[in-house]
């Protein structure tokens, strides 16, 4: 199955609570929170606070994107009732085996993102460890930025690897995503689709999300 992760990066922070029913509403799947730290990307957002201002108010499980440096300082705060995944950057981890450990440590499924210019091979000797791959299809930092065209292929080639080493392995994408290429991403093997800016502004999210999950059907 193909689930969808609206980025809460997009919604209104002015209302939140609302923006997130609208979208679980929708049928969406996750719920994806990016953390940025103004080191790793050029951008701050905002960090567990945030994030755990909404449990009890969203069934939705989160889907945790660390854009941060040292991610083990802070990967505690996201471990929480609602969290499915913690994931943190390869270009970020100076001892990226351990990191993997300690997220599973908390029995919490771990996941590894990868820059544009980032090799999937990197991953050659922690891909049966992995819960979650996600293939950055913009350089983080920011919504609303175009796909890069590059990331279908890196889609295929871990499609191909997930196949032959990690069956279960979660392939997410995540940038420049719309209605228009969801599909072309989910057909390379992407069964997680991130989309921000295409869901929260949209006029009508709940509407839109529809519009997602009718696509990827
Ligand atoms: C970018 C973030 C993305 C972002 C996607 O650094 O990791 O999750 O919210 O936004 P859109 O879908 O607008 O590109
Ligand atoms: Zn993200």
């Amino acid at each position: 199955m193909i689930r969808l992760a609206p980025s809460l990066l997009s919604a209104n922070f002015a209302t939140l609570g609302d923006d997130v029913a609208k979208a679980e509403r929708g049928g969406a799947h996750l719920l994806h929170i990016d953390v940025m730290d103004g080191h790793f990307v050029p951008n701050i957002s905002y960090g567990a606070t945030v994030m755990k201002s909404l449990l009890g108010k969203t069934s939705l499980p989160f889907d945790v994107h660390l854009m941060i440096d040292s991610p083990d300082t802070f990967i505690p705060d996201f471990v929480t009732e609602n969290t499915e995944f913690i994931t943190v950057h390869a270009e970020a981890c100076n001892h990226l085996d351990r990191t993997i450990q300690f997220i599973k440590s908390f029995g919490i499924k771990a996941g590894v993102s990868l820059n544009p210019a980032t090799p999937p091979t990197i991953l050659e000797y922690v891909f049966e460890q992995l819960d979650q791959v996600l293939v950055m299809s913009v350089n983080p930092g920011f919504g609303g930025q175009k796909y890069i065209e590059s990331s279908t292929e890196k889609i295929r080639w871990l499609f191909a690897e997930k196949q032959r080493r990690n069956p279960e392995l979660t392939i997410a994408v995540d940038g420049g995503i719309t209605l228009k290429n969801a599909k072309q991403a989910a057909d390379a093997g992407a069964d997680l689709i991130v989309a921000g800016s295409a869901v929260f502004g949209a006029d009508d999210i709940e509407a839109r999300v529809k519009e997602f999950l009718s696509i990827l059907r």
